[in-house]
C-alpha cells in the first residue's frame, strides 16, 4: 500500500467502485483542468471511466488508482498508476490530480516521490506519462521533478479541443 509522508497530512487508499460519487466530486471540483485538457467540465461518467480505464494489453490488476485524502477524511486528490505497461518495469503515470485548493503547497512533489519510491519497491524503473502541450504549469511540475520529453504525439480530439500530448519519461534510481 502506498503510505505518504506524515508531514503532507493525507492518507492514499485503493479506491474502489463505492468510491465513484466522491471521485465524480472531485473531477467537478478540478473543471479547470477539464476545461484546459478538453475544452469542457468532467461529464458525468468521468470518474467510472477513470475508475476501469486501462492501457492496452493491461488488466484490472495492473491498475492501481489512489485517492489522496485529508484527515477528516475527503477525497482531495488522485493517482493512477499502471504496471509493466510497454516493458517490464515501466509503469505509466495515468493522472495526478490535486483540487485547486490544496495545489501550490508542495503536496503534489511529496506524492509523486512517495509514489515512485513505491512503484521503485514494486519493480519499477521508469515512469512514462502523457501530459497536454498546454498545461504548462503541470509540465514545469513534472520537469521540476527529472521528466523529459521523449515524444509528442499528433494532435488529437480530446473533448471539445485539439490536443497534442506530450509522452515524458522519468528513469528512477
Ligand atoms: C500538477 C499538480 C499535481 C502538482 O501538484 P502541486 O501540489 O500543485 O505541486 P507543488 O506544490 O509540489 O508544485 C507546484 C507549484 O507550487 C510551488 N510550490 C511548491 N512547494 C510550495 C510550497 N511549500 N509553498 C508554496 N508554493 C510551493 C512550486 O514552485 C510550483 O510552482 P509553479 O508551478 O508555478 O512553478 C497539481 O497542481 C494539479 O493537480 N494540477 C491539475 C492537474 C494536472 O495538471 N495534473 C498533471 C497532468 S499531466
Amino acid at each position: 500500500m502506498l503510505s505518504l509522508p506524515l508531514e503532507l497530512g493525507l492518507t492514499a487508499r485503493r479506491l474502489e467502485e463505492k468510491d465513484t460519487a466522491a471521485l465524480q466530486a472531485l473531477c467537478d471540483a478540478c473543471a479547470d483542468y477539464h476545461v484546459l485538457i478538453y475544452g469542457e467540465p468532467a461529464g458525468p461518467g468521468e470518474a467510472r471511466n477513470l475508475l476501469t480505464e486501462l492501457p492496452p494489453g493491461r488488466t484490472l490488476e495492473d491498475k492501481f488508482f489512489f485517492g489522496l485524502f485529508t484527515p477528516r477524511p475527503r477525497l482531495c486528490g488522485a493517482l493512477d498508476l499502471v504496471r509493466d505497461c510497454r516493458e517490464p518495469g515501466e509503469w505509466y503515470l495515468g493522472l495526478l490530480l490535486l483540487e485547486p485548493g490544496v495545489r501550490g503547497k508542495g503536496l503534489g512533489e511529496g506524492i509523486l516521490r512517495a509514489a515512485e519510491g513505491w512503484a521503485r519497491a514494486q519493480g519499477a524503473w521508469r515512469i512514462r506519462l502523457a501530459c497536454a502541450e498546454q498545461n504548462t504549469s503541470g509540465r514545469r511540475f513534472w520537469e521540476r521533478h527529472g521528466y523529459r520529453e521523449d515524444k509528442p504525439f499528433p494532435p488529437r480530439r480530446m473533448g471539445t479541443r485539439e490536443t497534442v500530448l506530450v509522452e515524458l519519461v522519468h528513469a528512477l534510481e
